[in-house]
Parts: structure tokens; sequence; C-alpha cells
């Protein structure tokens, strides 16, 4: 069969697990040689072993997003390792459950909540782009995926910081393929919906479960391989002339007026 990705280098931020691990391996199956970067290195020695043990190639990558020179670390050995760089996706995000626990209330929001979303989703993003854009121009251009999320164009009621760290990660997204396009560098983000995971499952109780699924267009939500086939799209070259664009991969939530899932479920 022919692989989308041969002889292509892809690093994933955050890939030790969930989302990320589904990006990863769905990249490597397409032919790409796989960096699996996380700050949880048993995850991403794990992810990293499952790979190789199935036939990709994979090299473990530990990285500290908060510290650019782990992130020169990681580059310089993705580079030692497999000698290019063709494909960057950002995936890493504070999820930590007491950062996200904190970030609630804005009138109480403490400044430091703020600063740590930023610190990982945004600025994170920013280093692990400064860091891989030379190589990847070297190599003749490349594809940049950043993961953002519905909430950083939708208003919601929880998580302000980490909503706003996600719009830097859009603004961002336009200026980098602003920037390098000439370079052939693709910029493009995803915008997750409510994606089900371990972790999305343990912080969204059951009722708002079905809330959303109630006002999400198509029968069912999201999962981690959703993500991922959209992360190969956008890393291949079927998707060659799309650039500085943000794709909401989201069932269709935040496509329609807000009262179409209640007028929906009266008719049934
Ligand atoms: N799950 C959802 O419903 C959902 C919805 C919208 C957007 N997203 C986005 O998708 C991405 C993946 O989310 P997930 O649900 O798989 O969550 P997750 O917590 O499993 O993934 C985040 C990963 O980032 C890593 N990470 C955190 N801080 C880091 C640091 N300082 N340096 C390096 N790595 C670090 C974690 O170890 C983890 O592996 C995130 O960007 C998240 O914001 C998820």
């Amino acid at each position: 069969m022919n692989k989308k990705l041969k002889g292509k280098v892809a690093i994933v931020t955050g890939s030790g697990a969930n989302i990320g691990e589904a990006c990863v391996k769905a990249l490597a199956a397409e032919g790409a040689s796989v960096v699996v970067a996380d700050i949880n290195r048993e995850g991403a020695e794990r992810v990293a072993a499952e790979i190789n043990d199935s036939g990709g190639r994979a090299l473990a990558g530990y990285v500290d997003l908060l510290d650019e020179k782990s992130v020169e670390t990681l580059v310089a050995a993705s580079l030692e390792h497999f000698g290019r760089i063709d494909i960057l996706h950002n995936n890493a995000a504070d999820t930590r459950p007491a950062q996200m626990a904190a970030d609630a209330s804005i009138t109480e929001l403490d400044g430091s909540v703020w600063d740590a979303a930023f610190a990982v989703n945004a600025r994170g993003t920013m280093l692990m782009t400064k860091h891989c854009l030379p190589a990847m121009i070297a190599a003749g251009g490349g594809s940049i995926i950043n993961t953002s999320s519905g909430v950083s164009i939708l208003g919601d009621i929880f998580t302000p910081a980490y909503s706003a760290s996600k719009g830097a990660v859009n603004s961002f997204t336009r200026n980098t393929a602003t920037q390098f396009g000439k370079q052939n560098i693709r910029c493009n983000a995803v915008l997750p919906g409510l994606i089900l995971t371990d972790l999305s499952r343990s912080m969204v109780p059951e009722d708002q479960l079905a809330m959303l699924e109630k006002h999400t267009l198509l029968p069912r939500l999201g999962n981690p391989n959703d993500i991922a086939r959209t992360v190969v799209f956008l890393a291949s070259d079927d998707a060659s002339f799309i650039t500085g664009q943000l794709f909401a991969v989201d069932g269709g939530i935040s496509t329609h007026q807000p009262f179409v899932g209640d007028v929906l479920a009266s008719m049934v």
C-alpha cells in the first residue's frame, strides 16, 4: 500500500497518552518516522515501544515545554536520530486536574493559573515552532498542526484561561502560516470538540456528556481517532494547498443555532 507519509519525520508533543497517542500512531501507520515527545517519560516510552513493535519507527523524547533548553534538546535529538523534520504537531496542553479546576470564575481567577495555561499551551507551541522551523525550511518545507479547541472560538462558562490560551494558538497559527508560506511551510489548527478520553470522561459528568451529545449534529461524541485522521490529512500532500486554517472537528456542535438540539429533542 502506498503510505502517505513515507520518508517524512514528525514530532508530536504530548503524545504519551490520549489524543496525542492516537495522532502519533496514525502518523506512524502512514509511514512517518515519529518522535513521541512528552513530559510524561513513561507514556512516551510506552507509545514509542508500541509503534516500534508493530513495525514503525519511533523515538521516545522527553520534553518540558516550560523550558526552552528542553525544547532545543528535543529538537536536536530528533534531528540527530532521524536527520530531518517535516511535520510538527503541537498537541500538548496543561490539562492537570488542579489547573483545570482552578481555571474557573474570572473574578476569582489567580494570575498564576492564567500564566500556567499560556505557558504550555501558547508559549510551548511557540517554542516548538521556533526551534523546528529552521530544520523544516532546510527540508524544503513542511506542515505544522496546532491543536486548539472549540472553546477558542465559542464562549463558555468554564476555563477562561485555557480558552484564551487556545485563542492565542489560533492567532499564532495564522502568523506562522503567513510568515513562512513562501518557504513552503503550511500551518493549520485543529479545534476539537469534546473528545472522549479517560481524562475527559473523568472531568465531565455523565449528564453534561449527554447534553453535549444532544447538541452535536452527528449521533455521537468524538474520539481520538477523529482528530488523528484530520492530523494525518493536514500533514500529508493531500492538504498541500491548505494553510492558515482553523478546522473544527466537533461533529458540527459549533455550526448551528444554539437551540437546535432542544428543538430536535422536542420533535421525537
Ligand atoms: N479531550 C478533549 O475533549 C479536548 C477537546 C479540545 C481540545 N483538546 C486538546 O487536545 C490536546 C490533547 O488533549 P488530551 O485530551 O489528549 O489531554 P492529555 O492531558 O492527555 O494530553 C496533554 C499532553 O500534554 C502533555 N504535557 C502537559 N504539559 C507538558 C509540558 N510542560 N511539556 C510537555 N508535555 C506536556 C501531557 O503529559 C499530556 O500527555 C490538548 O491540546 C487539548 O487542549 C482536547
